[in-house]
């Protein structure tokens, strides 16, 4: 990897007491500015390694952080010791590719309008809902139902209210216990204690129901298929391996919500009746791909498309309500809207940091990654490192290009970029036709937070007042 020039200090940041960079932190998940640029304020500190852990090192700077994206033969997708992968973003390779290759059409902008009606309907459905009331909050009562509802509208999965939230609080769930995207899970334990060993075991055999369901859909081979892909590798010690460390408490729950989203998919492949769907279904019918990889490839953008989308939006409205001149002016200039989404993205970045696992010693000037170790990208802090973006900080949508690292780069990104756009352009289009502007409610802080350990950057619940015309 190339030099770079020296990185400098947004004005607006005082880096003078911090002393260190830790994800856990509750300064740093609330306001993570002035720690980037701590990172990028001495040239030591480019390869940063991370002091709480043994084996995670830190790329920030946006020339090394895209490199990293680009560069999938040192910086692995694959962070978890196991044989093969559950999910196909966590893998390299023919294995990633060949999932990839299938869902990419779904997402093409030309597949996107043939349902971008009904996709529309939902939106002002929503947005209408949202400022009917005097008072709402931002991400219960917009950001969170929505892209979910819209990724169920692709799937032909049931998407009134109380079947969408259920599939929140599944991916709720499951995100608490495995938390893989983006998270790092420091100082866990590696080995569940006799007493969570225990819960694990009891809360399969209390819901044997959804194992046996799991069966008949999969057959054998397909058990054993998804055996392989959470099965530890054996010839890799664990006890040695660093690697981010799920939440044992949480699994007993992560578990069944995994279990019963897994039997809902594998019915609704069976049921057959949306065009995404049977896109997939002729994969697997060609083996392309297996059964259970395309419930799984189902399962992960439900996830990797609906989290990430909830930060989005909130983060747009959010700052459409602490600014309101914004506001005032995207109401005169709608045509801006696209360019005000792009500067939301790469100030607030959705996803603050991603992971890889070097597969060989990695130089990067006169530092060395060890083979094997985690690394963090964080996309965030490149955003806004000054070498890249003479903005910095400053939020100015006022320009074009406007670039970023928040879909990532090369061979893992984003599939849904366009979707999330789109559906954050739809939603802020009609709440500026629709009122006046929003402000905050009395006495409700308004606080960002990285939310728990997953890399999400977004507001906590947000109380606002919505002012009609
Ligand atoms: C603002 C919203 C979103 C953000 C910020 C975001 C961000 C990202 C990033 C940074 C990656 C690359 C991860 C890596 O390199 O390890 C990624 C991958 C992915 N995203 Fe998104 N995403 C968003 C919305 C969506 C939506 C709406 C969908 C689904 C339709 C989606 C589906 C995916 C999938 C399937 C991958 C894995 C691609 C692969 O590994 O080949 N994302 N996303």
């Amino acid at each position: 990897m190339g030099g770079q020039t020296s990185p400098k200090v947004c004005p607006m940041h005082r880096v003078d007491d911090i002393s260190e960079v830790d994800m856990l932190d509750a300064q740093m998940r609330a306001r993570p500015w002035p720690f980037y640029d701590w990172l990028r304020a001495d040239p030591k500190r480019r390869v940063y390694k991370l002091p709480q852990e043994d084996n995670f090192y830190v790329l920030h700077r946006y020339e090394d952080v895209r490199l990293a994206f680009l560069d999938a033969k040192q910086f692995s997708s694959k962070i978890i010791p196991t044989k093969d992968s559950l999910f196909f973003a966590l893998m390299d390779g023919d294995a990633h590719r060949s999932v990839r290759q299938v869902l990419q059409p779904i997402f093409l902008s030309t597949r996107l309008d043939t349902l971008w009606d009904t996709h529309r309907v939902v939106i002002e459905k929503a947005v209408d809902k949202f400022c009917e009331q005097l008072d709402a909050d931002i991400l219960d009562d917009l950001a969170i139902p929505l892209p979910l509802t819209i990724l169920c509208q692709i799937f032909g999965l049931p998407n009134n209210q109380e079947d969408v939230m259920r599939l929140y609080e599944q991916s709720l769930a499951i995100n608490k216990a495995f938390f893989v995207v983006g998270g790092t899970g420091p100082r866990r334990p590696l080995n569940p204690t006799f007493d969570e060993k225990f819960r694990i075991v009891l809360s399969q055999l209390c819901n044997s129901i959804q194992v046996l369901k799991l069966l008949k859909h999969l057959g054998r081979s397909g058990i054993q298929q998804l055996w392989r892909k959470i099965r530890v590798d054996g010839r890799k010690n664990i006890t040695k391996f660093t690697m981010p460390r799920p939440n044992y408490a949480e699994m007993p729950a992560g578990i069944l919500a995994f279990e019963q989203l897994c039997n809902q998919i594998a019915e609704h492949l069976e049921a057959n009746q949306s065009p995404a769907i049977q896109h997939i279904n002729d994969a697997i019918l060609l083996r392309k791909i297996s059964k259970l990889d395309g419930i799984l490839a189902v399962a992960f953008v439900l996830f990797a498309g609906h989290e990430t989308t909830v930060s989005l939006i909130s983060n747009a409205v959010s700052h459409l309500t602490i600014h309101p001149e914004i506001f005032e002016r995207l109401k005169r200039r709608p045509d801006l809207i696209s360019n005000f989404i792009e500067e939301i993205l790469r100030i607030y970045t959705p996803v603050t940091r991603f992971l890889r696992r070097t597969t060989t010693d990695v130089r990067i000037e006169d530092f060395t990654i060890p083979k094997g170790a985690v690394v963090i990208l964080m996309p965030g802090a490149a955003n806004v490192d000054r070498a890249f973006d003479e903005q910095g900080c400053t939020f100015n949508f006022d320009r074009k290009p406007m670039r970023h690292l928040s879909f990532g780069q090369g061979q893992h990104y984003c599939l849904g970029s366009n979707l999330a756009r789109r559906i954050t352009e739809e939603t802020l289009r009609h709440i500026i036709s629709k009122i006046e502007y929003i402000s905050f409610q009395h006495n409700e802080p308004h606080r960002f937070v990285t939310d728990r350990d997953n890399g999400l950057y977004r507001m906590e619940h947000c109380r606002v007042k919505l002012h009609k015309k």
